[in-house]
């Protein structure tokens, strides 16, 4: 029987599991309180199944057939009958908080619960429903359909077993599921967004300039994007807002976001989404 995945969220990420999800067979119920947002994913999950007939992973059929097992809706109790519910909205603390609440009143206690979150404290989430035991963090990497990579987070009270079934998830849909335990950032943005922050501090100082800095990590680090078009692709906002996350979880001033990236937030100069970050997109 094909199993049903909840997907709660049809933002970026949101979209891009639910894409790698049904081209692996599963059936997805996709919800989003903002129509729009559902409308633009439903598009974009409906090109990228063409973009895999294109390169051969699916065929004709196989990709209506994939487009026929997504069901979308505003209301979040329509994942109530997925057995495995991802989260993905927002990365603010109350926004998910609320869903897991709402999560936690229509669906049975067997359900796992996991979050997209890159920086929120799993065993903080986990806390506020009644199944720290089976909730747990599946961090996925944007874009989600090309990414081999999930980092699959324990909380405090996550069961083994409940990790289990998380990487057996992400295993069934092409990912590397590589285990982590919960603390600020994780591995992945730990090391990635002191990074960024370092590169932007080398721009501010003068030490180069943005394409410079970039170029230096392609051509010598073969990074496939460079530091500050990685940021600008990520988010200016959202890396901001994971070294804050960095800064106030470990106390230590080697997190302190960079002033340039934080003027650069100030002045809505976010990255691609906006136009403009360190590059200019218009
Ligand atoms: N959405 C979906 N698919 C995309 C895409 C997008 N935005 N951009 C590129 N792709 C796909 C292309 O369709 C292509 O797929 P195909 O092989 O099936 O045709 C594949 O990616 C390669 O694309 P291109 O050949 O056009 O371009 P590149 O070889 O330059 O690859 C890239 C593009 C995969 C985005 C590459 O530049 C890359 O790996 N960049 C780094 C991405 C990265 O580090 N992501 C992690 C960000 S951190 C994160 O997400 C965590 C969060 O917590 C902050």
């Amino acid at each position: 029987m094909t199993k049903l995945i909840g997907v709660v969220g049809a933002g970026t990420m949101g979209r891009g599991i639910a894409h790698t999800l049904l081209r692996a067979n599963y059936a997805v119920s996709l919800v989003d309180s903002l129509p729009e947002a559902l409308g633009g994913a439903q598009q974009a999950i409906s090109s990228g199944l063409a973009h895999d007939v294109e390169k051969g992973r699916l065929n004709a059929e196989t990709r209506q057939q994939a487009f026929a097992r997504l069901q979308i809706s505003a209301e979040t109790d329509a994942v109530s009958q997925a057995s495995f519910i991802i989260e993905a909205v927002t990365e603010r603390f109350e926004a998910k908080a609320e869903v897991f609440r709402k999560l936690e009143l229509y669906c049975p206690s067997t359900t796992i619960f996991a979050t997209n979150t890159s920086s929120i404290s799993i065993t903080r989430l986990a806390a506020i429903t009644g199944r720290p035991g089976r909730f747990l963090g599946l961090h996925f990497f944007n874009p989600v359909p090309v990414m081999k990579l999930v980092e699959v987070v324990a909380g405090v009270e996550t069961l083994p077993e409940t990790f289990e079934a998380a990487a057996d998830l992400a295993r069934s849909v092409g990912k590397t599921p590589i285990r982590v335990n919960d603390f600020p950032g994780f591995v992945s943005n730990r090391l990635l967004m002191p990074m960024i922050n370092e590169a932007a501090f080398a721009v501010m100082e003068g030490v180069a300039e943005a394409n410079a800095v970039d170029d230096v990590m392609k051509l010598g680090m073969n990074h496939p994007m460079g530091p500050l078009e990685l940021a600008d692709f990520i988010g200016l906002d959202v890396c901001l807002d994971i070294m804050r996350v960095l800064y106030d979880g470990f106390h230590d001033a080697k997190y302190r976001p960079c002033p340039l990236l934080e003027k650069m937030v100030y002045a809505g100069r976010l990255g691609r989404k906006s136009g403009r970050g360190f590059f200019n997109y218009s």
